[in-house]
């Protein structure tokens, strides 16, 4: 499917849901307000690449967290699955797995570990997380494609 439409609402705060779009799946994290704050906090000048990797953005848009989530959704955090290394489907989806050492995502591969904003702060990743294009259709409905 070119578009899939995906209901938050039984997505608790500091839960994380994967959904497939496109073949590939899709990471949905519905953040805490620790989660937000560290990544709000990070300087630009510690991120490994500073740029947002937002659809929905122009290509130089810089990595801060908002340019990561949408305006007035901050706490919805959704990007593609994928390291931006090799591919691996990183961990820090379920309950219980490794979020590596900034409370993300771990690759398992080849140990490249994404913040709280899905951005790459450690490890051999060149890129921070996609962030596919999507909207809020209504209330918690939103459209990925
Ligand atoms: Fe993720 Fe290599 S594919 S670290």
């Amino acid at each position: 499917l070119a578009s899939i439409e995906v209901d938050l609402s039984p997505v608790k705060v500091g839960q994380a849901i994967t959904v497939l779009w496109r073949g590939k799946p899709v990471f949905i994290r519905h953040r805490t307000e620790e989660e937000i704050a560290v990544a709000k906090a990070v300087p630009m000048t510690d991120l490994i690449d500073e740029y947002a990797r937002n659809a929905a953005l122009p290509e130089d848009a810089l990595a801060t967290d908002p340019n990561r989530t949408k305006d007035g959704h901050e706490n919805w955090l959704i990007m593609v699955g994928i390291c931006t290394h090799l591919g691996c489907v990183p961990k820090g989806q379920a309950q219980g797995d490794s979020r590596g050492d900034f409370g993300g995502w771990l690759c398992p591969c080849h140990g490249s570990h994404y913040d709280t904003a899905g951005r790459i702060r450690k490890g051999p990743a060149p890129r921070n997380l996609e962030v596919p294009v999507y909207n809020f259709v209504s209330g918690s409905l939103i459209k990925i494609g």
